[in-house]
């Protein structure tokens, strides 16, 4: 009997030890040898990495690599949106490019209020009114027009052919069109192409929006900007009670920032200047956590979630009250990413208790995002990396379609505080800085991010996902540096976010032990995994010790990492 017993424990152990062994295999994402595009669809993908094959350098792929998720990806993918960029050359020059949307020349800070100043829910994120002027094809002539190597119109020739030829919907995408499709009918006053009940594998051939792109092939930016495409997209805007004007259009200027680069160990961390808030919090939460041996605290720990929360909490509370566009406000960066400020802040950070946001100042809170942006990572043959990231905001923008031109138009105007020191309609809060001006842009999240480790380029990633999209890339960079885990592993961790206000750590529905959320509670962390939703959508490349790209492509979507 002894030894029956004694071989069954035995049996376990060996189940156990390959478990064990199992689960310590590491996943590897796509591996290449010279050059790599990530991003939401594979036709992007596979479209980015054709230009390259074809001797374009990543700014090239970059712009067909945008231009075909606006055609693949009309969930986020736009031409009636806007995004930044963040670059690092082959000979270590950095950069960035601020293609935002602004707020319309007829825009007034109480827009979105009614008489008795309270907000009109819905007016800033559903239909004309909630429209920020584009910036996208602006952006990418600017790319081009400083980086590109080859003609304009081959890079956005794919993306045309593309329309033409037609898309296979995904069974994501389904359920996506499905979702929203009440709004789509809400909104605008004719039938739109999303109007149908699309099923998975069906084809949407993109005919409108094909001639738009022809337009901005024969004619430069003013094929978007002036001339057909600026009618039908300011009729469509009037037509639907909105205030968007042809001189918004002409008036639209991209603009190259200097990035936020800062320190982390051996890594310095390139990301994205205001208007987005990504590389400032970026910034202070790196900061915080430095000082700390977070590789002996352990993957997704109790520790490590404590001490990452309390760095989150402090740098959005500072988010809320500093950020927004710095043309219209004086932001003191310097100030806000410095070791010392930093240090101070975490001063009263303690490991047996969670910190109560309440008890954290620079109070009025923050501006909030909603989740439905796209990235895309690309790192060319020659060694530079482009790291991007753009959006229409909500899920496919205000829902506002212009018939004629084929697309889809943003509702960024949500990215303001509509009303400074009060709830938006996202139950959250946004302060004076990030208040609505005309032609101001609207505080965003985005935080494309480029990593270099001792002087060398390292990694290239970003997300969608609002106020969450700098906590997914923080964790995906330290689950890389910090864990030791792969690309495609970093990027599947299961991922957990706070951001000061609401008081509240958001975990993953899935990858947290029901023992851990306990061991939180009792330290006074209030919990939401129930109703959450995934965390982000991170797409990345990592440049491994032997050169070679290796692609983490976000199974939370349709996503795919291409390379050759
Ligand atoms: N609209 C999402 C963001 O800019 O953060």
């Amino acid at each position: 009997m002894k030894q029956l017993v004694l071989l069954f424990f035995i049996g376990l152990l060996a189940i156990q030890c390959t478990k064990t062994n199992q689960k310590k295999e590491p996943v590897t994402g796509t591996v290449a040898e010279n050059a790599m595009v990530v991003s939401a669809r594979k036709e992007a993908s596979n479209i980015g990495i054709e230009i390259l094959k074809k001797g374009g350098n990543a700014f090239d792929a970059m712009i067909a690599t945008e231009l075909s998720l606006a055609v693949a990806y009309p969930f986020a993918g736009n031409i009636g949106g806007g995004g930044f960029m963040v670059f690092r050359t082959n000979n270590g020059e950095t950069g960035a490019l601020d293609y935002r949307e602004k707020a319309p020349l007829a825009a007034s800070k109480n827009m979105y209020l009614d008489e008795q100043d309270n907000i009109i829910p819905g007016k800033s994120t559903l239909g004309a009114m909630a429209i920020g002027v584009p910036g996208t094809i602006d952006g990418l002539f600017k790319v081009h027009e400083k980086f590109g190597s080859l003609p304009f119109s081959e890079l956005i020739q794919p993306a045309i052919d593309l329309a033409y030829k037609g898309v296979a919907v995904t069974k994501k995408q389904e359920n996506r069109l499905n979702k929203y499709r009440h709004y789509f009918l809400e909104v605008n006053k004719s039938p739109i192409i999303f109007d149908k009940h699309w099923k998975e594998n069906d084809t949407i051939k993109y005919l409108a929006l094909a001639k738009t792109l022809e337009r901005i092939r024969d004619n430069g930016r003013d094929g978007f900007y002036k001339g057909e495409t600026a009618e039908q997209l300011v009729k469509t805007v009037k037509i639907l009670g909105g205030i968007i004007t042809k001189e918004d259009l002409e008036k639209y200027k991209a603009i190259w920032r200097k990035p936020i680069e800062f320190t982390y160990k051996n890594l310095k961390i390139i990301a994205m200047s205001p208007p987005s808030s990504g590389g400032v919090c970026s910034a202070q939460i790196f900061k915080a956590l430095e000082p700390f041996n977070i590789a002996s605290l352990g993957h997704n720990s109790l520790k490590a979630i404590q001490l990452i929360t309390e760095a989150e909490r402090r740098a959005y509370a500072d988010r809320s009250f500093y950020l927004g566009d710095p043309d219209f406000v004086k932001i003191p960066i310097d100030t806000l990413i410095s070791t010392t400020y930093v240090s101070k802040r975490m001063a009263n950070f303690s490991w047996e208790k969670a910190t109560s946001s309440k008890d954290i100042n620079h109070g009025n809170i923050i501006g909030y995002e909603s989740d439905e942006t796209t990235h895309y990572s690309i790192i060319d043959q020659f060694g530079n990396a482009i790291s991007a990231t753009t959006t229409l905001n909500g899920a496919y923008g205000s829902k506002v379609f212009v018939t004629e031109g084929g697309f889809l138009l943003n509702n960024e105007m949500d990215d303001f505080s509509s009303k400074p020191g009060e709830p938006n309609m996202f139950g959250l809060i946004g302060a004076e800085a990030n208040s609505i001006k005309p032609e101001k842009r609207m505080l965003s999240s985005m935080t494309p991010t480029i990593v270099e480790k001792d002087n060398k380029l390292f990694m290239s990633l970003g997300s969608p996902g609002g106020s969450t999209i700098i906590t997914s890339v923080m964790q995906t960079i330290l689950n890389v540096y910090e864990f030791n885990l792969s690309m495609q592993e970093a990027v599947n961790a299961p991922r957990f976010h706070h951001q000061w206000l609401p008081d509240v750590i958001t975990l993953e529905p899935k990858g947290f032990a029901k023992d851990l959320v306990l061991q939180l509670q009792e330290k006074g962390y209030q919990i939401n995994q129930e109703n959450s939703r995934i965390i982000g959508k991170v797409d990345a490349i990592k440049v491994l010790e032997n050169g070679k790209l290796e692609g983490g492509a976000d199974y939370r979507g349709d996503d795919a990492a291409v390379g050759y």
